[in-house]
Formats: structure tokens, C-alpha cells, sequence
């Protein structure tokens, strides 16, 4: 153990914090009956690729019957599998099959909405005097002004007004998301103890856990005034009227003590607007609440400016942040990649000159934090933003709207297509790339949303069998973080923290701590720090070739090189 006895002192042991975590978007990971379509038995046919690769905890997107609005995330009904997926017995299988070989199994709990075809609002909008009218939000329209607008200013996730007129009641329903995504009130007793019950229907299954939807929007300000920004919705910080209001962690507190304080399982909340100050009040371990929730500020850094390239020295301040608050006091997660954001090494690596040194670079940069890294599908093989021809190429209800939006207003539809192009969802969501194969290895049918073209050259089977491959570049990484308890318990310390192109850390203290160096950027840059040795025997990973060299305490970096080094006693 090379932490300082005091930091060992404060670490508290759980299972999920030694753990690499994987998503699977399961529309897209692995298809077993050429419809087309990803499912339950796909997932089950990839467990042992999962397991070769050192995956220790599996996280799948909604997989719940679902009208497929939003692929799964408008759920009408939480304990049914959605049919396209498989059964409920292809579920128990799954779930065992994940136990036999040792992994954990969390699922995607999205408790903001519901579907619009979920039985709860079908029977909520029957009437106003309905016995579940209140468990959604129903509202008169403004009656100042002109009569008939929506009740108040705000603009929908998706684009548009978040209020939908219900013709038959001439009330409206809100929705932060898609129009068929209807919030739950969460101020209703009743509706709140339907979802606790449901929860724990799935935790009594054996499940290890849960990520936890859109949960920073549960709460809505009280009397749900106008916005004074509306418009202001595609920006962080952004929504304060329903995103990380007064009171949300109350609902959260409650939604704990009914569910998870009384299971061996992990939380993850997608807590979107939730800053490095306020993360203990989430996380803390003391609090009891969630075990860790996913920040977004590091990807503001792209979204505010999708064509600048990576800011390292943003990113060096947002993780170092976070690192910071959480240190000793609550848990990171660790992502870089997700369903909702186009591909990674598209948006901050080099996809025409270093993709594999930029895909592996990243990987090296986030994965050796403190915290618990998640891997979406296909980053471990380097998956790239895809090729759109026009907008009958998108899938996503989000890009559907804003193609609508953009276009109506006067837009000319090819400059809309080149922004959509670069941003969309759905360039994370195209079919897993395992082999060279037409369908690209995830079907012998005809996928739901068109392969990337590259898969004939980037893909799974190639990969496993080259030993410099971003693949084995990930199993390296993953075997390194089991290794070494120190990248698990050691503190965060920052180096050279404005270096524009370097990225460079410590973990732990003293002899035995370990330093990550990684450029990020396309030229060569000098890594120096007076009086850290770097000595050849202490290296342990790279991602190039490093002759061996005398102990120094500087290096000169090729663009997108990584090393990790463990620092001698001295
Ligand atoms: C979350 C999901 C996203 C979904 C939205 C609405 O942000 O990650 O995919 O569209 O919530 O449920
Ligand atoms: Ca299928």
C-alpha cells in the first residue's frame, strides 16, 4: 500500500470503486435474431468479450417496453422487457449469466418521465378528476394576454415549448424532453411510492444497481414561473427552473431511504448542472445518497464550441476540480464517452493523422483518475463519428427537432446538416463494429441505423488480434488499474497545470506513487518536473515504443504519446 496512512484512514472499501464499468446501448451492441435490431441474448452472446476485456460492471440503457420515442428513455412500463429486446426469461438469464462470470449488472433508471403510452398517463389523462391526474403535471394555459398559450416559457430539452395541449381537457401536460415524454410530479405522494415500489421490485431481482436518468430535474421550481432565458437552454449552466432546484435532493433522499440504503448496490446520477461545490452534498459519502453522479462540465467545453478542438487546460481544470472536491469525501465517475454525445476521438483526438495515439492518449488521460471509469461501447476500439447524407440518415428525435427548427426558420438545410453532423447522438448510437462483416458483425439483417463505413477497417476482430491495437491498449489499461491499488486509493495531484498540450499526474504519495504523462496534442511537447525521476524499470504502460533510457526527470512527448510511470523511493 503506497497511500499516506491518513488517506488509508479515510478510505472507505466498496465493491464499485474497484470496478471498470462498461455501457451498452443495447439497440446497437449485438443483434441474435438479424431483425436488425440489438438484444437481451446479443448481450449475453458478448459476456465473454466483455470478461476477456476486464469489464467488471455492466451498465445497459433502458431495456424496459417502450414506444421508442427517444429509444427507451419514454418507458410504459418499468417491469416489462421491451419486445424487441427479448423476455423477461432472456433477462434472468442475462442477470445470472453476468453473476457466473463475476460481474455486476446495473440498469438505466429513468423516474423524470414516463412514456405518454405508459398506463399512469393514459389513465392521467382520461380527465381532471382523474385519481392520477396529479401524478403528472397538468396545468391551465396562460389566461393573460392571449388566451390558449402554454402555461409558462419553458423550452423543451428537445426543442420547442416543454408544454403539450391536452385537446380533450384544453389543459397542458409538461414535458422537459420529447412531447411523448410527460414528467412525473414528483410532489404526489402516491406516484412517488409507485416508483419506490417499482424500484425495488427490480433491486429484490438481484440487480447491482442503477444510473439514475435526468435525476438533477425531478424537482421543478415551486409555482413554475416564467424563465427569464428561455432560449438560453442549449448552455451550462442552463434550465434553473427544473435542473438542480431547491428541494431536489430532498425527493433524492427520500428515493434513498425507500430503495438503495437498504441494498449492496451502485448508484450513478446523471446529474446534469450539478457543480464541483455542491457534488458532496450528492455524493459525500456521510450524506448517504448516491454513490457518484456524472458531471457534465468537461463536456461543455466541447458543446459551447463543437469546432474548436480540446482545450486541455480547461479539461486539466474541470477534472483537477472534481478530483478536488470529491477527494477523500465521495467518488468520481469517469467518462469520456456516452450515447449522447458524438464519439470521443472525433471530438478532441485526431481521426486523420493519430487516431489510434489520440483514441489510447485520451483513454490513459481520464481512465487514472480517482474514480470509477466507464467505457461506452466501441471507445475501446476507437469507434469514430459517422457519415450522415442527408437527414433521413438520423435516427434521434433530439436531431429530428432541431433539423425542423433550424430548417423552419429560414436555415439553409446544408449548413444545418454539417452542425448536426458533428453533434448528433446518433453518431454514438451506430452498430457496434465487430468485424469487417457487411452489418458490420452486430446483424445478418438489416440494422436499425446505418454502420460507420469503417468498419470495414476498425473493428473488434481486428483488433483483438493485433497487440498494438486500441483495444489492447484498453485491456492493458484496465489490467493496470486492477494492479495497482494506488489508482484506486491515492490522491489526485495535478502537474504542470497550464501546459497547454500536456496532461500530467500523480497518484498517491512518495515512493510508490505513480505518474501519468500523456500530449495531447498533434506536436511534440517537452514534459519536465525538476526532481521526479523517471526511471525505464518503472515504466508501466505507453502507448509507444519507449527505448530504454537513464532516470530523468524530463521527456520529450511524440504527438498523443502516454506513459505511466511508478516513481522509485528516493
Ligand atoms: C438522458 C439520457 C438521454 C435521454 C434523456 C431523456 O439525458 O441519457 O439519452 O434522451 O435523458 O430521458
Ligand atoms: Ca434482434
Amino acid at each position: 500500500m503506497s497511500t499516506s496512512p491518513d488517506s488509508v484512514q479515510r478510505f472507505r472499501h466498496a465493491w464499485w470503486k474497484d470496478a471498470v464499468a462498461y455501457q451498452i446501448y443495447p439497440r446497437s451492441f449485438m443483434d441474435s435474431n438479424g431483425d436488425g435490431i440489438g438484444d437481451l441474448p446479443g448481450i449475453l452472446a458478448r459476456l465473454d468479450y466483455l470478461q476477456w476485456l476486464g469489464v467488471d460492471v455492466i451498465w445497459i440503457c433502458p431495456i424496459y417496453r417502450s414506444p421508442n420515442d427517444d429509444n427507451g428513455y419514454d418507458v410504459s412500463d418499468y417491469q416489462a422487457i421491451m419486445a424487441e429486446f427479448g423476455t423477461m426469461a432472456d433477462f434472468d438469464r442475462l442477470l445470472s449469466e453476468v453473476h457466473r462470470r463475476g460481474m455486476r449488472l446495473i440498469l438505466d433508471l429513468v423516474l423524470n418521465h414516463t412514456s405518454d403510452e405508459h398506463a399512469w398517463f393514459v389513465e392521467s389523462r382520461t380527465s381532471p378528476e382523474s385519481p392520477k391526474r396529479d401524478w403528472y403535471i397538468w396545468r391551465d394555459g396562460k389566461t393573460d394576454g392571449k388566451a390558449g398559450g402554454p402555461p409558462n416559457n419553458w423550452e423543451s430539452i428537445f426543442g420547442g415549448p416543454a408544454w403539450e395541449l391536452d385537446e380533450a381537457s384544453g389543459q397542458y401536460f409538461l414535458h422537459l424532453f420529447s412531447r411523448r415524454q410527460p414528467d412525473l410530479n414528483w410532489e404526489c405522494a402516491p406516484m412517488r411510492e409507485a416508483l419506490y415500489g417499482m424500484v425495488r421490485w427490480w433491486l429484490d431481482k438481484g440487480i447491482d444497481g442503477f444510473r439514475l436518468d435526468a435525476v438533477s430535474h425531478i424537482r421543478k421550481a415551486p409555482g413554475l414561473p416564467d424563465m427569464p432565458n428561455p432560449k438560453g437552454r442549449a448552455q451550462v449552466p442552463c434550465f434553473p427552473l427544473h435542473m438542480n432546484v431547491d428541494g431536489v435532493l430532498d425527493h433524492l433522499d427520500a428515493l434513498c431511504e425507500h430503495t438503495f440504503r437498504h441494498y449492496d448496490v451502485m448508484t450513478v446520477g446523471e446529474a446534469n448542472g450539478v457543480g464541483p461545490a455542491e457534488a458532496v452534498e450528492w455524493v459525500g459519502e456521510r450524506r448517504r445518497r448516491l454513490d457518484m453522479i456524472f458531471q457534465f462540465e468537461h463536456l461543455a467545453l466541447w458543446s459551447r464550441n463543437p469546432r474548436a478542438g480540446l482545450d486541455v487546460a480547461g479539461l486539466k481544470r474541470v477534472f483537477g476540480a472534481w478530483q478536488k472536491a470529491l477527494g477523500g469525501q465521495g467518488w468520481n465517475a469517469l467518462f469520456i464517452e456516452n450515447h449522447d454525445i458524438p464519439r470521443v476521438v472525433s471530438l478532441w483526438g485526431d481521426v486523420e493523422q493519430h487516431w489510434r495515439d489520440s483514441a489510447t492518449a485520451l483513454a490513459t488521460v481520464y481512465f487514472l483518475l480517482q474514480g470509477t471509469p466507464f467505457i461506452y461501447q466501441g471507445q475501446e476500439i476507437g469507434m469514430t463519428n459517422t457519415v450522415f447524407d442527408g437527414i433521413a440518415d438520423f435516427d434521434d428525435v433530439l436531431a429530428r427537432n432541431r433539423w425542423q427548427e433550424r430548417v423552419a426558420a429560414g436555415e439553409r438545410p446544408a449548413d444545418v446538416l454539417a452542425d448536426l453532423a458533428i453533434t448528433a447522438r446518433d453518431n454514438a448510437r451506430t452498430p457496434m463494429q465487430w468485424s469487417a462483416a457487411p452489418g458490420a458483425g452486430f446483424t445478418t439483417g438489416t440494422p436499425w441505423l446505418k454502420p460507420n463505413p469503417n468498419h470495414a477497417r476498425i473493428n473488434v476482430a481486428a483488433q483483438e488480434a493485433d497487440p498494438d491495437s486500441v483495444l489492447n491498449y484498453y485491456r492493458r489499461l484496465i489490467g493496470l488499474r486492477k494492479a495497482e491499488r494506488v489508482l484506486v486509493e491515492g490522491a489526485y495531484h495535478p502537474l504542470m497545470a497550464s501546459h497547454r498540450q500536456i496532461y500530467a499526474y500523480c497518484r498517491g504519495e512518495g515512493a510508490g506513487r505513480l505518474v501519468v504523462i500523456v500530449n495531447l496534442g498533434k506536436r511534440p511537447a517537452r514534459y519536465c518536473h525538476a526532481g521526479l525521476m523517471l526511471a525505464h524499470e518503472g515504466l508501466l504502460l505507453a502507448n509507444l515504443p519507449v527505448a530504454p533510457h537513464a532516470p530523468r526527470d524530463s521527456l520529450q512527448l511524440r504527438p498523443y504519446e502516454a506513459r505511466v510511470y511508478r516513481v522509485g523511493a528516493r
